[in-house]
């Protein structure tokens, strides 16, 4: 980490610089009752830690607690520069424009959002407060690398002050077919904020495409095919880049002896099923969840699974609790899974385990290996991660993969179960087919899987990304 000499105050500078809503490290409570910090289990640290090391990286981000004002910390060779943001702007930054606007306009209206014009203040002050750290961390000719939908003025407002920087931005989730993207009352500021980088990446070509429509029907921008050209001759592009996981990393934990012993114990503690069917994710509106509930539970209750056979278990992690949707959501899968459980179980033997807790990745692991099928079945999400990490800890080839059509994920998995998750008899009728189809058949898909994933693993979504964006910081990272 170098100092600028330019710099008046002893604000670290940085040649690589990523900003994203949230810093890659969790708070920890030490035994001592002291705290620290521990690197982030998430998949974009992982993918751009050798980068920031080679590159003396900075991350720009919030630490995730309420009117707390923290100095610059290194971790694991990473400098972080946490933003500060007030009770207020939790509210309506985080909690009311990014989660409760943009989150569900984004993915497909499966909930409805809510527009109000203080949530848009808070929005525009934060990304402006965001835009202003970075626009000090960086050096003069820096890379800067902004994430997802919580940040999206952030390029405009970083050119605006430093139009020396090589700026790209990803956006993690779906970017909305126009018609509902036109509902934002917002909708051009947006563009015109995410325009403000030379590259923006999207998960899947789909969304780059309705970006690049937006562009041309909104603000009358020329495109030719994945290029903007912008007023005073600048060039945007706009391309998909699907995001990956450490699939090696993964596949290694999975194999590691430790693992496997709690594979077994796993499967032990839900009583030794002939099947073990599994779903993992936030506890999101989108996610699906009630209709995964539903369709195991009428195979079990039609008679079509013996609940003496077949166990599910479904963990779901915590998120964003003070948000109403995510309230009620949480109150209806409580019910739901009671009632199934409460109807069609026996003492000991509940047909669902439902665990509201995020573990470590050491215990996911282990429950990918436990699980016989895998139910990834939201409606509608940017990539998932989860049916990308169950197919790298598969090391014995075996394993079935149930997919939502309308995860992103579904794009590149073409040889998972494929659903509609709205359907249920068609969402039961391939948990079945998942369940029973011949071993050939299962380790065929289950190849082609993961030959899917170990080539495209995060390391090439970042070097792809930050090749187009002609970052020095790639070139350095391959040597
Ligand atoms: C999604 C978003 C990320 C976000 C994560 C967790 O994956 O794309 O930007 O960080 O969810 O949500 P949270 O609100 O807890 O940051």
């Amino acid at each position: 980490m170098s100092s600028s000499p330019a710099a008046t105050s002893a604000v670290p500078t940085a040649p690589f610089v990523v900003v994203a809503n949230r810093l890659p490290v969790d708070r920890i409570q030490l035994e001592d009752g002291s705290t620290d910090w521990r690197t982030s289990p998430g998949g974009l640290v992982t993918a751009l830690q050798p980068v920031m090391r080679k590159n003396h990286g900075a991350w720009v981000g919030w630490h995730g607690a309420a009117d707390e004002e923290l100095e610059p910390f290194v971790d694991a060779g990473i400098q972080l520069m946490p933003v500060a943001l007030s009770s207020q702007e939790v509210e309506e930054y985080y909690e009311g424009f990014s989660n409760a606007t943009l989150w569900p306009l984004y993915h497909d209206v499966v909930a409805h959002p809510e527009f109000h014009r203080e949530w848009w203040d808070s929005y525009v002050t934060v990304n402006q407060r965001f835009a202003d750290l970075t626009a000090t961390v960086a050096e003069q000719g820096a890379v800067v690398w902004v994430q997802d939908y919580q940040l999206q003025l952030v390029p405009q407002m970083l050119r605006a002050q430093r139009p020396d920087l090589k700026i790209g931005f990803f956006l993690h989730i779906p970017f909305p077919p126009t018609e509902l993207y036109q509902q934002l009352p917002w909708r051009n500021q947006i563009l015109e904020g995410l325009l403000g980088a030379d590259l923006v990446g999207f998960q899947l070509p789909g969304g780059a495409q309705n970006f690049l429509r937006l562009v041309r029907q909104r603000l009358q921008y020329p495109t030719h095919r994945e290029r903007i050209s912008m007023p005073g001759g600048r060039t945007v592009t706009a391309r998909a880049y699907p995001i990956s996981i450490d699939t090696q990393g993964m596949a290694d934990l999975a194999n590691a002896p430790a693992t496997v012993a709690r594979a077994e114990e796993i499967r032990r503690d839900l009583g030794d099923p002939k099947y073990v069917f599994l779903g993992v994710d936030r506890l999101d509106y989108t996610k699906g969840l009630p209709e995964r509930v539903q369709a195991f539970g009428e195979l079990v209750s039609d008679g079509t699974i013996d609940p003496e056979e077949a166990v599910f278990v479904q963990v779901a992690t915590p998120s964003r609790e003070r948000v109403d949707h995510y309230r009620r959501l949480r109150d209806d899968i409580d019910r739901l899974v009671g009632r199934f459980n409460g109807d069609i179980g026996r003492i000991g033997r509940p047909p669902i385990t439902y665990l509201h807790s995020s573990y470590p990745k050491e215990e996911m692991a282990a429950l990918y290996r436990a699980a016989d099928v895998m139910v990834v079945t939201p409606l509608r999400d940017g990539m998932n991660l989860v049916a990308k990490e169950y197919v790298a800890c598969r090391t014995d080839e075996d394993g079935a993969l149930v997919l939502s059509e309308f995860a992103g994920a579904a794009k590149e998995l073409r040889q998972a179960y494929l659903v509609n998750p709205y359907d249920i008899d068609g969402m039961k009728a391939q948990l079945l087919q998942a369940m029973n189809d011949s071993p050939r058949s299962k380790i065929r898909r289950m190849r082609m899987l993961r030959r899917q994933v170990f080539e495209n693993d995060i390391d090439r979504w970042a070097t792809l990304f930050l090749n187009d964006l002609g970052s020095p910081a790639s070139a350095a990272r391959a040597g």
